[in-house]
């Protein structure tokens, strides 16, 4: 017969939610419908994880990259999912460098990868990394302002520590992002028009 089942988002996230250091099976759910909402979605994740076959089965048919800067990570859900839906990139600038320009919006440095993505072409970016105690998100989520077109969507976990929520407030709603859901520690943000 070859007919692919369509699972419910429920059923896509029932085992990862809530798992540590993943979303909760609702911010999950939440992010999913958002993304589903999207006609020929073009989905860009930072970070890889347990959810990563998840958000290839939420955007199926539709492009979906993963962006990751751990080669260990890498390479266990390269043997998931394969290597074209995984792209390498450093994070160079910590969470401390950044606060000694004053949280400056202009200081933030793209992340450095071959070929970047960050060009205005995405419907949706996923922020779920750098980990947390590493070089914070200030990097990744800059990033995803300059891959997302206008009306565009960012996710942003982990919103209950202070640094997400610097983050929020200097480099979305600074730059004129609306907050269009919250969900736990997860808040979903649109790009002006
Ligand atoms: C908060 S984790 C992302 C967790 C991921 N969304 C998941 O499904 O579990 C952010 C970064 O930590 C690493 N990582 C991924 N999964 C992890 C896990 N289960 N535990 C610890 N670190 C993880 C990866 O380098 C990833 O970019």
């Amino acid at each position: 017969m070859g007919a692919v089942m369509d699972l419910s988002l429920k059923e896509i996230f029932a085992e990862i939610g809530g798992q540590p250091n993943s979303c909760s099976l609702r911010e999950y759910c939440a992010w999913a419908r958002h993304v589903q909402s999207v006609p020929t979605c073009r989905l860009l994740v930072f970070g890889v994880g347990r959810d990563s076959t998840a958000w290839r089965e939420v955007n199926r048919g539709n492009s979906t990259l993963f962006l990751e800067n751990d080669e260990e990570w890498i390479k266990r859900v390269t043997a998931e999912i394969g290597s074209e839906h995984i792209r390498t990139m450093d994070y160079g600038q910590t969470f401390e460098e950044w606060k000694e320009t004053d949280f400056s919006e202009q200081a933030v440095l793209l992340p450095d990868m071959a070929d970047p993505p960050f060009d205005g072409s995405w419907d949706c970016a996923f922020v779920d990394a750098p980990w947390g105690p590493t070089f914070g998100r200030h990097q990744s989520t800059h990033a995803a302002t300059c891959a997302i077109k206008p009306g565009g969507l960012i996710a942003l976990h982990d919103c209950e520590r202070e640094r997400e929520q610097i983050v929020c407030k200097i480099l979305l709603e600074g730059r004129g992002y609306e907050l269009v859901e919250e969900i736990e520690r997860l808040r979903i943000y649109r790009a002006p028009g």
